[in-house]
């Protein structure tokens, strides 16, 4: 029994083989439509969601499977004080697979030690968030056709932003990949993601806070959120909430064909005057979400 805690939990041969996958259920989906009769999915979600809870939910029930669970944890025993592993080793008897997102680092691990049955990161605080990279790998390789010879530009919380932290251990694993770094001072990546996974593995990156210098440089742009709910301190959040905004303008010297991803939500910083704009990627990566999560349900579930 194998569960999901980081995006490196999976080798890039196993990554290949979800992403032919996701290709082929794209291609065929009516193939897929009974995969996971009789297999139940639980979330179990301790954080506020719509596209991981919605999108595994929906990915079970494509597959042909049920989903339980619950989408705060007000509405659970955890409001009693019951831990995530007994809370995981109950929902292993009512449930064949389980997506957990919680505000602590670390707790989808807690409860894949105890659980009957595997888990999935959905999400762990400012940590990790590897469905949502592979969603983005997808996107990526629909988008260029390629993970290698990229030039990904980061923008906005490369701090407390799990999506930024899973995706560079994840693209760092490939050819020539360069990494461009654009935050606020603040907000840098956490010093352990620029020793062990940039500077020990003689990645190329560069650390700026200048976006529009960088632009013409890039194949890919992912923006993301500064996230109010990590910061301790309201004022900090407010000074830094919109140290970018992403605007047409803003991309006039880009690639014609770069991508600009963002996981979303989205809050201020990119112009929706950007949506209609053919670089525009993050609509298609939702999609690409709910795709790849099937195939992760159902290779975690070794189904044919
Ligand atoms: N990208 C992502 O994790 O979105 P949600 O917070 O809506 O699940």
């Amino acid at each position: 029994m194998r569960s999901l805690i980081d995006i490196l939990d999976l080798t890039t041969a196993e990554i290949d083989e979800l992403i032919e996958t996701g290709l082929d259920i794209i291609a065929n989906p009516s193939k897929y439509a009974h995969k996971c009769d009789g297999k139940k999915l639980a979330t179990l979600f301790y954080e506020p969601s719509t596209r991981t809870r919605l999108s595994f939910e929906a990915a079970m029930l494509e597959l042909g499977g049920s989903v339980l669970g619950f989408s705060e944890a007000n509405s659970s025993s955890a409001a009693k004080g019951e831990s995530v592993a007994d809370t995981a080793r109950t929902v292993s008897c009512y449930a064949d697979i389980i997506a957990m997102r919680h505000p602590k680092e670390g707790a989808p691990l807690v409860a894949a030690r105890k659980s009957l049955i595997p888990v999935i990161n959905a999400g762990d605080g400012g940590h990790n968030h590897p469905t949502q990279t592979l969603t983005d790998l997808l996107t990526i390789k629909r988008e260029k056709g390629r993970f290698d010879n990229l030039t990904i530009g980061l923008c906005g919380d490369l701090k407390f932003g799990r999506t930024v932290h899973s995706l560079i251990c994840a693209m760092s694993r490939y050819e020539n990949v360069k990494f461009v770094l654009i935050s606020p001072k603040e907000l840098m990546i956490p010093e352990y993601l620029r020793q062990e996974y940039l500077i020990d593995k003689n990645i190329v990156f560069v650390e700026t806070t200048d976006l529009v210098g960088v632009m013409p440089e890039l194949d890919i742009l992912y923006m993301t959120r500064v996230q109010k709910e990590r910061f301790f301190n309201e004022a900090d959040y407010l000074r830094l909430k919109d140290s970018y905004i992403l605007t047409l303008d803003k991309m006039k010297d880009s690639k014609p064909d770069l991508a600009v991803l963002h996981p979303l939500p989205r809050v201020n910083e990119i112009a929706v005057e950007i949506d209609d704009d053919p670089r525009a990627c993050y609509f298609k990566q939702v999609f690409n979400g709910k795709i790849i999560r099937m195939a992760l349900i159902m290779k975690l579930l070794e189904v044919e």
